[in-house]
C-alpha cells in the first residue's frame, strides 16, 4: 500500500483538489504509506470508513504532536501542543473547547446570523455597483474576519492587518507559516496586558474567565488558543464560499434550479461544504501499534485524513463527483468528526446561507468574467482569486 504519488507536491494542486489522483488512490485501497520529497512521512488515509475512524478513535490517533503535515519531519515537536483545543486530548481539551464553546452557543449564532446578512449584504452590492470584481478579495476573504471580528475582538482598523498574518499562517512554506502564527499571537499577547481588568464579552473576556482543574489558563495557553480560533474563523469559510461559487457558476442548470426554490439552501450549503473541503488534510499521530483497514500502523506513526477524497468515496457518496444539492444524507467530513468536530460548524453554515441568499434573491446573478486561479498548496483547497462580472438574472 505504498505509493509513487507525492500528495504533499504543491504543483499537484495547481488546478484545485486532485481528484484523479485521490479517486486512483481510492481504488487501490484506503490507506496508503507516502515519503515526500521533502522527507515528510506518513499514511494517507483516502476513503470514508478509515477516515472517519481516525477522527473518532483519539485514544489511538492523537492530535497532540500536530494536526497538519509538515514538509520534512512529523515526528519534530510541534509548537503549541497540549496547549490550544485542537492539540489537546480529553481531559484538557474538553476544558479548553468548553472554555471558548460559549462564545458559539446557539443563541449566539443566533445574533451573528443578522450581522452575516447586513455584511454579505453590503459586500455584495459594492461588487454589484462596480459591475463586478473579483469574489475572492472583494468578498470571500472579507466576509469571515468581518462577522466575526467583534467577538474574535478585532477592531475594524485591525482587521487587514489580522486577514494577512492569518493568510500566512495556513502557508505551506513553514517559516512564512509560523510567522503568520507568531503576529496573531503577538497581537493577543498585546492584548491581554491591557485587558487583566476588564474580561468583556469576547473571545480573550473567555479565556479570562475560563477556569481549568480550578485553575485560570495560563497566558500562554490563551494566546495559544486565540491562535487557533482565528486562523480557523478566517481561513477556512472563505474558501467554501468562493469554491461554492465556482461550482454553482459553472452549473448554470444547478444554479438555476436553487435560485428558483427547485433545491433547499440547507442542503445546498451541506453539498458545497462536501465539494470544497478547504482543510485538505487534518493529521494524527498513532500513539500504539494498530491495524487501519489493512495496513500496520507503528506507535509513533503520522496519519493525514484526506477530506477530500473521503468526501467522494464512492461506498458512501452516489455519483460522488456530481454536485448534487438536494443530496441527502451528506456525512461529509469537511468540518471534521468526534471531539475535535469543528467548533465554528453552525457559524460557518449561518454565513454560508447569508451569502446563498443574497444571491439567489438578488435581481442580478454573477458570471465567470475569466478562469480561476487556485492557490498551489497542500494545507487549503482554496481560490485566490474568482473574477466574476454581473449578468440579467
Ligand atoms: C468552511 C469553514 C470551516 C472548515 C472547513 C473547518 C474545518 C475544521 C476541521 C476539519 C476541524 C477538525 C480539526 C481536527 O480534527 O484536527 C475544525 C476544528 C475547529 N474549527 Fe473549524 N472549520 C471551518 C470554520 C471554522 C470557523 C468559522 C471557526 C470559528 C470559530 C472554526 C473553529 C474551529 C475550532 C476552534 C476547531 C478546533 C475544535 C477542537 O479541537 O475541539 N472553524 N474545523
Amino acid at each position: 500500500m505504498s505509493s509513487m504519488v507525492d500528495l504533499l507536491d504543491s504543483a499537484l494542486y495547481a488546478d484545485g483538489p486532485p481528484h484523479e489522483t485521490l479517486r486512483a488512490l481510492r481504488e487501490i485501497g484506503p490507506v496508503h504509506r507516502q515519503v515526500s520529497a521533502g522527507g515528510s512521512e506518513f499514511w494517507a488515509v483516502v476513503g470514508h470508513e478509515a477516515s472517519s475512524r481516525v477522527l473518532t478513535e483519539w485514544r489511538t490517533f492523537t492530535s497532540t504532536r500536530g494536526t497538519t503535515l509538515r514538509e520534512d519531519d512529523n515526528s519534530a515537536p510541534y509548537p503549541g501542543a497540549g496547549k490550544m483545543p485542537v492539540l489537546t486530548d480529553p481531559p484538557r481539551h474538553t476544558e479548553l473547547r468548553r472554555a471558548v464553546a460559549r462564545l458559539f452557543t446557539p443563541k449566539a449564532v443566533k445574533q451573528l446570523s443578522v450581522l452575516a446578512r447586513q455584511v454579505a449584504g453590503s459586500l455584495l452590492s459594492d461588487l454589484r455597483r462596480r459591475g463586478g470584481g473579483d469574489f475572492v478579495t472583494d468578498v470571500a476573504e472579507r466576509f469571515p474576519l468581518a462577522v466575526q471580528a467583534e467577538i474574535l475582538g478585532i477592531p475594524p482598523e485591525d482587521i487587514p492587518m489580522m486577514s494577512d498574518a492569518t493568510n500566512r499562517a495556513l502557508d505551506s512554506a513553514e517559516d512564512e507559516a509560523a510567522s503568520g502564527h507568531h503576529d496573531v499571537m503577538m497581537y493577543y499577547l498585546n492584548a491581554l496586558g491591557t485587558r487583566r481588568d476588564g474580561p468583556g464579552k469576547d473571545l480573550l473576556g473567555a479565556l479570562l474567565d475560563a477556569r481549568a482543574g480550578g485553575l485560570p489558563l495560563s497566558d500562554e495557553e490563551i494566546v495559544l488558543t486565540c491562535d487557533n480560533i482565528v486562523v480557523a474563523a478566517s481561513q477556512t469559510a472563505r474558501h467554501s464560499a468562493s469554491g461554492g461559487l465556482l461550482a454553482l457558476l459553472e452549473r448554470p442548470a444547478v444554479w438555476a434550479a436553487l435560485r428558483d426554490g427547485q433545491v433547499g439552501v440547507d442542503s445546498a450549503i451541506e453539498e458545497l461544504l462536501r465539494w470544497t473541503a478547504p482543510v485538505t488534510h487534518v493529521m494524527r499521530t498513532a500513539v500504539t501499534d494498530t491495524e487501519l483497514a489493512g495496513a500496520r500502523i507503528r506507535a509513533g506513526d503520522a496519519l493525514a485524513v484526506w477530506t477530500s477524497s473521503a468526501n467522494r468515496d464512492r461506498t458512501v457518496f452516489t455519483n460522488p463527483d456530481d454536485l448534487v444539492l438536494d443530496r441527502h444524507p451528506n456525512p461529509h467530513l469537511t468540518l471534521g468528526a468526534g471531539m475535535h468536530f469543528c467548533l465554528g460548524a453552525a457559524l460557518v453554515r449561518v454565513m454560508l446561507r447569508a451569502l446563498l441568499e443574497d444571491l439567489i434573491t438578488a435581481d442580478t446573478s454573477l458570471a465567470l468574467a475569466s478562469p480561476p486561479g487556485w492557490s498551489s498548496t497542500w494545507v487549503v483547497n482554496g481560490l485566490h482569486s474568482l473574477p466574476v462580472t454581473v449578468v440579467p438574472a
